[in-house]
């Protein structure tokens, strides 16, 4: 039995670090464990210009912590080519974060015609400046559990086609689908892979009760769908790599008679992974899914800090107490196995 990992410090490929106080609370958890994230554009103002990703830079940076954000804008059919090519010389922006309008948190500023967006996509592929997709149809009359399959049918399958040097990431995906569209791609195309696709089904939302706190966007699907992300993560293949998806809401926000969809789940994100590899006997893979394809597809160097992981129980704690309020850690009062050291 292995009882300890020494690996390279690992990347979170999708992470939501919100703005204002939150931020600070939000950032401890991740620095503590990740080198690098890309840090998604969807605040309250969203991340629409490199100037606007530049502020946000440094008021991430501004706290001192020895973590390095990778920044995002958010496409807005006002975005402009000329932005697009600002954003790649600006080194510190590393993708373009496509919301179809209204399908998740903070995107009402997202895409209402991904079709109009193809002369952006293909100003993207020329600079080599890699599209970031929520890969789900908003349109309310289609059930909610399919729209992921229908945003590949309508959309993924014609971008691909035509901007075949693009690179694109499928964020958080959730059908086997979805892991079968990115396996029979191109190189170019690649997916990150959060801790509740890869353990949860929906039976675990909505049977026995609901669960708000395991309530996200794309929704938990069937468990067939689960084994198969959970096969991708585990199977070493470099088109699947950590991005957790830690998507901060206040309790009270979450158990409510509309909760909002998020999970916070930085409290424990490489712990949670090593988990998941571990009950999977995967562990041999859990460096090169949260530290090398990651990089890999990104272009940035590999990272030198280690981290120990040591098999140790924790308990994840009921609440996190947040200026007067609480926000509810993915798994709260569950053991897990691992810790960092
Ligand atoms: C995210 C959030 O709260 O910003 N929510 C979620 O359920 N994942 C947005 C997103 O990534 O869809
Ligand atoms: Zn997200």
């Amino acid at each position: 039995m292995i009882n300890e990992l020494i690996i390279n410090k690992p990347d979170d490929m999708h992470l939501h670090l919100r703005e204002g106080e939150i931020l600070g609370f939000v950032l401890k958890d991740t620095a503590r464990q990740f080198a690098r994230a890309i840090v998604m554009p969807n605040l309250n103002t969203p991340v629409t210009t490199v100037a606007l990703a530049e502020s946000y830079y440094e008021s991430i940076k501004d706290y001192g912590y020895n973590f390095e954000p990778l920044m995002t804008l958010y496409l807005t059919d006002a975005l402009s080519k000329t932005e697009i090519r600002k954003a790649k010389d600006s080194k510190i922006i590393h993708g373009v974060k496509l919301y179809p309008a209204g399908v998740t948190t903070n995107s009402k500023n997202g895409i209402v015609s991904v079709d109009s967006c193809f002369d952006l996509f293909e100003e993207m592929e020329k600079n080599d400046l890699p599209l970031l997709v929520h890969g789900e149809v908003s349109d309310p009359k289609v059930d909610i559990f399919d729209r992921e399959k229908m945003f590949i049918d309508k959309y993924l399958t014609r971008i691909c086609e035509n901007f075949p040097s693009l690179r694109l990431v499928f964020e958080h995906i959730s059908t086997k689908d979805a892991v079968e569209f990115v396996v029979n791609s191109s190189s170019k195309v690649a997916a990150t892979i959060t801790p509740q696709h890869a353990m949860l089904s929906r039976n675990d939302l909505l049977s026995g009760g609901v669960k708000p706190h395991n309530y996200c966007l794309p929704v938990l699907k069937r468990e067939i769908h689960q084994k198969v992300i959970l096969e991708a993560a585990i199977s070493g293949n470099s088109k699947f790599f950590l991005g957790i998806d830690s998507a901060p809401h206040l309790t009270s926000e979450k158990e409510s008679a509309c909760g909002c969809a998020g999970i916070y789940s930085a409290k424990t994100a490489i712990e949670l992974y090593a988990e998941i590899f571990d009950k999977n006997d995967a562990l041999d893979k859990l460096s090169d899914f949260s530290n090398k394809f990651g990089a890999d597809f990104y272009n940035l160097p590999y990272n030198e800090e280690k981290i120990r992981l040591i098999r140790k129980e924790y308990q994840i704690p009921q609440q996190l107490e947040f200026n007067n309020n609480q926000i509810t850690p993915f798994l709260a009062g569950q053991t897990i196995h691992w810790q960092i050291s």
